[in-house]
């Protein structure tokens, strides 16, 4: 198969070089020239463990190649995939398809006749159809498909989710786009991958609706770790009695200081927008999306009171500062609204993280960046554990003791094991876990 994706970001280079692995030839296109040349020299723009590896063997193997000619690459291609970005528009906070319909138009006009387009990026309801209707407008004689394919990457894993997915989703609307995609996806048939296939409208809605309905799950476990707190049972131990239940299941059942990313927090909103205006209120996925707004500025508020109730010219060391471990992104991390929080109430700020930094400073300013979380926490008035990246997630408990100048541990990830933290002299406070005597089962007075 002869692939061409539309879009060198995140999803359409995972995408496009986990095609090439699977043996078809991919052609990347992205207009930014720089990242172009760049990715020719095996120069990877974003930090996704393995991708550089599977980029460089491609590009050897001579299944992968990159560039900036469009018309070109497409004039050759079976499918053509459209993974540019669709960020939230302003102000009413619906999908942006200025950059899908651009895509679609010089797609038709250089495709052979018989070429299926297949939207990869996250698009809202009916955007196959509009694209059709593009192609349709800007070359009446071809006779070109239209399908839709959302992809489901977390970054930090998005290869092994790639090549190992729970299933694909395809919405396709005639039997042309359906066999080019079966043949796209042949190699996941050893493992016996399910292939789903739809009508689009059904696709374009299976991945907002899985997006909405994980945060949902962010959010419910958010909310009754709150619960927990009050009457002193574990939120640990609930998620697991819980999620032994197959019908609930236990991913996504992580308690922190709510979710942030590239995609829940703006699928969220773009679905919001696409029920609203069809009259639907969605009422779950409203709530989940304001428990998440206001977590942010409840655990900005948890640390200032641990601290005393001011943290005016306190040391506040933050352990991690990307919206998740292994990954360099920075988008809606929750850190992104807590750092200056506590910086405007007066508190000074060290920080650790293993990739946030080379972004970081454009994001915050007056942050002392520390090489190592020991170098971050000397003399700190509490360590706040933010993300949890496995650097993290093994310290020397007795050195942090010995660095703090006061030993207030915060662990907004629940990383650790409290009676640890205890005995190793610190004073812990996580999410949702009763801080309390090994085998007391008690509830407090
Ligand atoms: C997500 C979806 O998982 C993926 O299928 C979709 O295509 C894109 O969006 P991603 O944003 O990369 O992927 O990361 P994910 O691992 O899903 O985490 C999202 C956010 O939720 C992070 O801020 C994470 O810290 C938070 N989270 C996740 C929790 O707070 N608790 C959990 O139990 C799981």
């Amino acid at each position: 198969m002869q692939i061409v994706m539309i879009g060198s970001g995140y999803v359409g280079l995972v995408s496009g070089t986990c095609f090439a692995e699977f043996g078809h030839n991919v052609v990347c296109i992205d207009s930014n020239a720089a990242v172009i040349e760049n990715l020719q020299a095996g120069i990877i723009p974003i930090f996704e463990p393995g991708l550089d590896t599977l980029v460089t063997r491609n590009i050897s193997a001579g299944r992968l190649r990159f560039s900036t000619d469009t018309a070109s690459a497409v004039a050759v291609a079976n499918a053509v995939f459209i993974a540019v970005g669709t960020p939230s528009r302003r102000g009413d906070g619906h999908a942006d398809l200025t950059h899908v319909y651009a895509a679609a138009r010089e797609i038709a006009a250089a495709a052979p006749d018989d070429c299926v387009i297949v939207d990869k990026s996250t698009v809202p309801v009916g955007t196959a159809r509009e694209v059709e209707a593009i192609c349709r407008e800007v070359a009446p004689h071809k006779q070109l498909s239209v399908a839709s394919n959302p992809e489901f990457l977390r970054e930090g894993s998005a290869i092994e989710d790639f090549m190992r997915p729970d299933r694909v989703i395809c919405g396709v609307d005639d039997p042309k786009a359906e066999s080019v995609l079966r043949a796209i996806y042949r190699p996941l048939s050893l493992r016996e991958t399910p292939l789903v296939f739809t009508d689009r409208e059904t696709a374009e809605v299976i991945k907002y609706a899985a997006n909405a309905f994980l945060a949902i799950k962010i959010s419910f476990i958010n909310e009754i770790s709150d619960l927990c707190e009050a009457v002193g049972a574990n939120v640990q131990d609930v998620a697991k009695g819980i999620g032994l239940d197959k019908r609930i299941g236990s991913k996504f059942l992580h308690p922190g200081p709510g979710y942030g990313g590239s995609c829940f927090p703006k699928d969220t909103l773009a679905l919001l927008q696409t029920a609203r205006s069809n009259g639907v209120p969605l009422k779950i996925v409203t709530a989940a999306t304001e428990v998440n707004n206001t977590r942010k500025g409840e655990m900005v508020e948890r640390v200032i009171r641990l601290c005393g109730g001011s943290v005016a010219g306190k040391k506040i060391a933050v352990l991690g500062v990307t919206f998740k471990p292994n990954t360099d992104d920075m988008r809606e991390a929750p850190s992104l609204m807590m750092i200056p929080a506590w910086q405007a109430a007066g508190a000074q700020i060290s920080a650790f993280d293993p990739q946030g930094r080379g972004h970081a400073d454009q994001y915050f300013s007056q942050v002392n960046w520390a090489n190592d979380p020991y170098e971050a926490i000397v003399g700190a008035d509490a360590a706040v554990l933010l993300t949890e990246w496995n650097e993290l997630r093994a310290l020397d408990l007795a050195k942090v003791k010995a660095q703090l100048k006061s030993p207030l541990f915060i662990d907004l990830r629940n990383v650790y094991p409290p009676e640890d933290m205890r005995s190793a002299g610190l004073q812990y406070h996580s999410i949702g876990r009763p801080y309390r005597d090994a085998g007391a089962r008690s509830l407090p007075a």
